[in-house]
Parts: C-alpha cells; sequence; structure tokens
C-alpha cells in the first residue's frame, strides 16, 4: 500500500466517523470547514485514482438515475403493521390478552418506542455492507429505493466495527423522517420557487423517497431511526434492548427516547411523559408504540391479522379543526352506492389538508343536518380519514333539509333503496323468534344442529341507510368506477391509466370491457391521434400495461373489484385455493372455510362468478394475463392439513376460533362449520354442544381442549 492509498483509506474512516458523532451521537469533533476539506482531498484522490472508489465510499451517496420504475422486491421477513389503542382500557386489554395468551401471569418487559410519523423502509446488510434499501409496500412486497437510501446521511453505508459481529444478512427496519425545522425549511424553499409545498413531513420524506432521481432524494433533509429487525442470519439476540444497544454499536442511529419498563402501568406513565413533552420533540410523532422487549415470548405470541400479538401503537387522541361546508355532493361509486360527500374550504387537520368528508350514509347525514354554508368540525386520527364530527349552523332558516336524490345525479336512473336480508328461526311453541341469520346457510346450520321439529326460517328484507343507482353498468360512474379501481395500484397496478386518461378512452369507445386495456396496442395509430396523446405516451401507456399484465393472483382477484373482497379477503383466496381456476370453480362451502370470509361474503363471491356477464368479461381477460402465485404452497405435501376436513366447536382458548381456523386453513384444511361422514377432525372446545355428539355418532376423531395445541404443531401423531 503506498502512501497516497493509506491516506485515502484514513480519509474514509475519518469521514465516516464524522458521520457516526454528528447525526447519531449529535457531537462532531470536526467543524464543517474541517469536514469539507476532508471531503475535497477524498474526491481530489478518487479523479486520480477511479478504480480506487468502492460503492462504499462516502463520495457514492449519489448514484446514477435509473431510467424507469423501481424494481419490486420481496423481504425476506414479512413488514408487519401494529393494532392501535386509543386509552387505558384498550391498553389493559393488549396486555391481558398477552397474558392470556402467553399462559401465565409472569411480569412482563415492554420496550417504549414513540411512533415516528415517517415511512417505513426496510435496509438489507450483508456482512455490514448496506446493500438494499426497500419501502414496505404491501408488507410482503416493496420497492427497490436503494439508490435513494444511499444519500441519506444518517444511515449507514458500511456498519461500523464493534465487539459484535456482522450478521451474514440482516434486515434493520426503520423510519425515514424529517425534522420538523428541517421541514419549514424545506417548505419554505420549495414556496420561493414555485414548487409543490407538502402537507406534512410524513408526505414529504415518503415522497422525496419515490423520487426516481436520486439527486432529488439527495437535496431532501431526511433522517432515518432504526426501530425493528427482519430477518437475521448468523446472529442470535434476545430481547429489544439488546438489538438496539447492538445497532447502535454498528453505527445505526436509535432513538434516544426509547425506554425499558417493566409494567403496563409504566407504558401509561410513558405515553403520558412523551405526550407532554410533544411539541418539544423535534420530530413528528402520533403516538407512542409498546413492544414485549423479550424476543422468545414475541415468537410464542406470534401474529394476528398482519399485526404482531406482540405490539401496539397508543395512538395520540384526534386532531380536530373547523371549517366551511361549500357544497354537498352524492357520489356514486363502482357498486353503485351513492355517499353523500361534504365538500369543505380547505383546512388543515394534524398536518393534512382535507377539503372533502365523507358523511358515509343517509343516517349519518340525518344525525349531522349539514347545510351548505355551515361550520364544520372535522376530526382524523393519524391515518384515518377525516370524519366530521359536528354541524355549527350558520343559517337561520334550517328548512330544506339535504335530501337525497330521486335519480342517479350520474345516469338520471331511478334511485333505490340497498336492502339486505335477514333470516330469521322461529320455535312454534314460543312466541318470539328464537335467533336472526345474515345468511340463508347460517340459519339452515342452526337448524340441522339443533334438529328440532318446532324450527322453521322466514326471511325478511332490512332497509339500509344506503342508497344505489339502479342503472348497472349502463350508469357511466358505476362503470368508470370499476375501471379506476381495476387499474389502481392495489389493483393492476397500471401507470399512466389516470381517471382523465381512463374517461377519454370510454369516451371514445377504446374500451369496453376489462380486456380491451389489452388489446389497446392495437388501436396504437388511432391512439396517438387522440388530443394530449403522442407517440412517447402511448409507448409509455403501453408498457406499463404490458408490464401489469403478468400479475399476483391476490392484486387480480382484488382487481376484478367483486362486492366485499378487499385486498385481506383477495389474499385469502389466493393462499386458499392458489389459482384463478380454483377461485372461479369454488363452491359456497368452500368459500366459508376460507379465513375472514363469512355467508354474505361467500355468497357475493359465488353470485359475481355465477352472472354470465362477469364470466365472459373473464374469458376474455384471462388470456391476456400471466398469473403467479408465489406464496402458494404448489406441492400439496407441504401443507401440514392438505386433505382434511376439520369443524371446531365449543370455546377454544388461548387462540380464538377464527384464529385456529386461519391457521387451518392455510396450511390446506378444509374447515367446515358442521359435522358429516367426511369429517375428519372435530376440535372440541369447552362447553362443545351437539356437535360433539354428532361427532361421536359418526365416529370422528376427536381433539381435545388438551391436545389442540399438539395437533396444530404436528397433527401426523394423530392420524
Ligand atoms: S414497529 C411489528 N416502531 O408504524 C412492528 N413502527 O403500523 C412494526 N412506526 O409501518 C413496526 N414508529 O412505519 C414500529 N417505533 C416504531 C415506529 C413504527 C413508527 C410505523 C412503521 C410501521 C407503522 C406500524
Amino acid at each position: 500500500m503506498n502512501r497516497l492509498s493509506e491516506r485515502y483509506i484514513s480519509i474514509q474512516k475519518t469521514i465516516r466517523s464524522h458521520d457516526y458523532e454528528y447525526y447519531i451521537l449529535d457531537d462532531p469533533s470536526l467543524s464543517d470547514h474541517e469536514y469539507d476539506e476532508l471531503f475535497r482531498e477524498l474526491k481530489q484522490i478518487e479523479s486520480e485514482h477511479p478504480d480506487w472508489i468502492t460503492p462504499e465510499s462516502p463520495s457514492q451517496r449519489v448514484g446514477i438515475k435509473p431510467d424507469k420504475d423501481f424494481a419490486t422486491f420481496k423481504h425476506f421477513q414479512q413488514m408487519l403493521s401494529l393494532a392501535n389503542a386509543f386509552n387505558a382500557e384498550d391498553l389493559n386489554n393488549f396486555h391481558d390478552r398477552i397474558l392470556k395468551n402467553l399462559g401465565s401471569h409472569n411480569q412482563i418487559d415492554y420496550f417504549c418506542e414513540p411512533k415516528m410519523d415517517g415511512a417505513a423502509v426496510s435496509l438489507i446488510y450483508e456482512e455490514g455492507i448496506l446493500t438494499k434499501g426497500v419501502t414496505r409496500g404491501d408488507g410482503v412486497l416493496g420497492e427497490d429505493i436503494t439508490s435513494n437510501i444511499r444519500t441519506i446521511r444518517s444511515i449507514p453505508l458500511t456498519l461500523k466495527e464493534s465487539k459484535s459481529s456482522f450478521p451474514a444478512l440482516l434486515e434493520v427496519r426503520g423510519e425515514v423522517f424529517i425534522k420538523k425545522p428541517d421541514f419549514e425549511a424545506l417548505n419554505l424553499k420549495a414556496e420561493k420557487n414555485r414548487d409543490k409545498v407538502f402537507a406534512n413531513p410524513r408526505n414529504a420524506a415518503a415522497g422525496s423517497l419515490r423520487q426516481l432521481d436520486p439527486a432529488i432524494t439527495s437535496s431532501r433533509p431526511l433522517a432515518f431511526f432504526a426501530h425493528g429487525i427482519g430477518s437475521c442470519q448468523g446472529k442470535e439476540f434476545n430481547d429489544l434492548q439488546e438489538i438496539f444497544s447492538v445497532f447502535l454499536s454498528w453505527g445505526l442511529p436509535v432513538n434516544n427516547l426509547n425506554k425499558l419498563v417493566s409494567s403496563i402501568d409504566e407504558c401509561l406513565q410513558y405515553f403520558q411523559d412523551i405526550e407532554s413533552s410533544r411539541s418539544n420533540i423535534p420530530f413528528e410523532i402520533d403516538g407512542v408504540v409498546f413492544k414485549v422487549n423479550e424476543l422468545f415470548l414475541q415468537k410464542q405470541l406470534g401474529e394476528i391479522a398482519r399485526s404482531p400479538r406482540w405490539a401496539i401503537a397508543h395512538k395520540f387522541p384526534a386532531e380536530e379543526a373547523s371549517t366551511e361546508i361549500e357544497n354537498i355532493e352524492f357520489q356514486v361509486g363502482r357498486t353503485g352506492i351513492l355517499t353523500p360527500v361534504a365538500k369543505l374550504k380547505t383546512v388543515n387537520v394534524g398536518g393534512v389538508n382535507v377539503s372533502n368528508c365523507t358523511l358515509h350514509n343517509l343516517d349519518e347525514l340525518k344525525r349531522l343536518d349539514p347545510r351548505v354554508g355551515d361550520g364544520a368540525v372535522i376530526k382524523r386520527a393519524g391515518d384515518v380519514i377525516p370524519k366530521m364530527v359536528r354541524v355549527i349552523p350558520k343559517k337561520k332558516n334550517r328548512a330544506n333539509a339535504i335530501k337525497a336524490p330521486q335519480k342517479c345525479p350520474s345516469c338520471r336512473s331511478a334511485i333505490v333503496m340497498n336492502y339486505q336480508l335477514e333470516w330469521i328461526v322461529t320455535d312454534s311453541s314460543k312466541s318470539k323468534p328464537l335467533k336472526k341469520f345474515s345468511s340463508h346457510y347460517e340459519a339452515q346450520n342452526f337448524l340441522e344442529i339443533n334438529n328440532s321439529v318446532n324450527l322453521s326460517i322466514s326471511e325478511k328484507s332490512l332497509e339500509t341507510p344506503f342508497i344505489k343507482c339502479s342503472g348497472g353498468n349502463s350508469c357511466s360512474a358505476i362503470f368508470q368506477g370499476k375501471f379506476t379501481h381495476f387499474v389502481s395500484r392495489k389493483a393492476m397496478d397500471i401507470d399512466g391509466l389516470g381517471q382523465e386518461i381512463l374517461l377519454t378512452l370510454i369516451d371514445q369507445k377504446f374500451i369496453n370491457d376489462f380486456a380491451d386495456i389489452y388489446f389497446l396496442k392495437r388501436h396504437r395509430v388511432e391512439l396517438e391521434k387522440l388530443e394530449r396523446f403522442g407517440k412517447k405516451s402511448v409507448d409509455n401507456l403501453i408498457k406499463s400495461i404490458d408490464r401489469s399484465a403478468s400479475v399476483e393472483l391476490h392484486k387480480f382477484v382484488f382487481s376484478l373489484g367483486i362486492e366485499e373482497v378487499g385486498e385481506t379477503t383477495a389474499r385469502n383466496l389466493a393462499n386458499v385455493f392458489g389459482s384463478m381456476e380454483a377461485i372461479q370453480k369454488s363452491s359456497f362451502e368452500d368459500l366459508i372455510a376460507v379465513p375472514d370470509i363469512g355467508p354474505r361474503v361467500a355468497a357475493k363471491i359465488t353470485d359475481f362468478f355465477s352472472d354470465s356477464e362477469n364470466a365472459a368479461s373473464l374469458e376474455l381477460l384471462l388470456p391476456c394475463l400471466s398469473i403467479t402465485n408465489p406464496n402458494f404452497h404448489t406441492a400439496a405435501g407441504d401443507m401440514k392439513f392438505s386433505g382434511l376436513q376439520i369443524a371446531i366447536t365449543g370455546k377454544i382458548s388461548p387462540m380464538s376460533r377464527d384464529e385456529v381456523k386461519n391457521l387451518l386453513v392455510l396450511e390446506g384444511a378444509k374447515v367446515t362449520s358442521s359435522i358429516s361422514k367426511k369429517t375428519n377432525y372435530l376440535i372440541a372446545g369447552e362447553n362443545a354442544g351437539s356437535k360433539l355428539v354428532k361427532a361421536k355418532t359418526l365416529n370422528v376423531k376427536i381433539i381435545n381442549t388438551n391436545e389442540i395445541n399438539n395437533f396444530l404443531n404436528d397433527p401426523k401423531k394423530f392420524f
């Protein structure tokens, strides 16, 4: 090694240790001037010896601009989200659930942290070198934003040597955020340059991370705190406190307001302390987070519905602001439901600009009784949709309340009430109805279980507070709504098919059916002639349509817009059935065995697929797509319960029945609510009734309360 290369390495070291002192310890030993001089010298040496430069050099934070979109990246370990608590009672319930689930009354240590209002990211270090930075995305798949992450000065490109050796692979989870004063300066600059100002630091942070040009990200004052760990290979930790102190020793920034406590009462105290110092904390927080400190307890507790049972966010109370109602409109959604929406004079509520506020339905409209010109108090908590808390009447004359329209504001078809059916089981020997059900299936089931000759079912139609356009697909608002949903980010994710372009293509009859989107490339020449289209934009549009054609099954199912089928249900359908063909063929019975699907949703799904228009539309669309399902166990043998039909009855603890059902179904079981000869096992909890009797008469194997855990872990023992 010659003198110059020694000098080069030593400068790199000094700069790294300055970054650590400056960003992590907040206590730099070099002056700004000394630092700038060193940096200049580093660049000078690199210009003479470009072959010496490695990606870890401090000069290499701003890399080259990628030319297209961010690549998708699958997290090694899923990024979960947090359940919320809003008061002491919620918090005590959280603690009680933990004790119950652990089956012990031991004392629990909690790790308390402020809840940063920023954007979640995952950083991957391989042998101590930062190799990837990824957005949270949907928790499973994120976007590879490595080149932007590298521009954040408080994120080390290489971990600092410490007495803890580096894992072969480490996912550091944390929050990218902007400090309050930096945010103000950023917006001031934007205002001066007549650029867009950001509504809040969170939007600014998230927007900065999704810039295609890392030079722009680099110009934004982004900061980072680590708040968790994903996959970690080649190193064991015992608890969170240890993780964060090792993180600090490696030069990863960790919030110094974090604190370990040993009771839920101390958690509450922590919440109050942080809340009362909130205005002095230099970054936006929207609450605090409590996490069980010990990792083996975390593991035992597991997760439910994509949130860990071992952590909770205790949110600050919602913020309120008052404004003026400028108009009240009825908007027609893709299902035809008309939603009253208040158009407001824009107001900032807890850092977000609000100019629209849904009034949900006719009941809510009646409760609030708003008029154009009235004042209104708007409330918003965290990410929650703004809510109108109350109306401040301005007009003295309260006649002419806002009424539901008689005709659809979009297509002028008649407006109908949205009815919901209810099935009532009556016992002819008693005067009162016995039980009400939201589906005929459930009522029938009840009848079978309690096979008494006196029971009968009757149907009743209930009025709901929702109104609906009767126009169906001939209503342009409904029709457009379906397409807007189909192309949206969480569905087929077609960039460049924004609202206006979509409307033009529908208007000009280029699009009549979902499949037409994939046939657009046949009309390239005509498209280029349209107003606001050109060769390049048509090219880009077709490229993003082509890209969307290879799609994951759960996204495709979600994009179909089946009533009541949201993202979670779509994901469950994909996990359970594995292919589109299997979903289309599924019976009502198959569907209600899926986690989170009850009879009402199951009926919506079977209705959707048995509708001839939908069937025809799918027949055209499916050949255009390449649908994948990477998370599905293809080999049925991989799944613990494949081929088994299992019923559950009685009270089960510490897991709930739904949790047990989820677990079974995701591992291949068919879970039914009634017992037949085909049932292989009945899981019988406490107070099991008629099902247990029936199972015994049919010789169905019974798993009792003490055996449930063993059965779930290793069913083979029971075969
Ligand atoms: S822990 C499994 N800790 O809140 C636990 N999250 O809904 C996962 N967040 O996406 C997160 N501050 O972006 C954790 N101290 C903190 C946090 C925090 C902010 C965000 C994070 C996550 C969301 C959870």
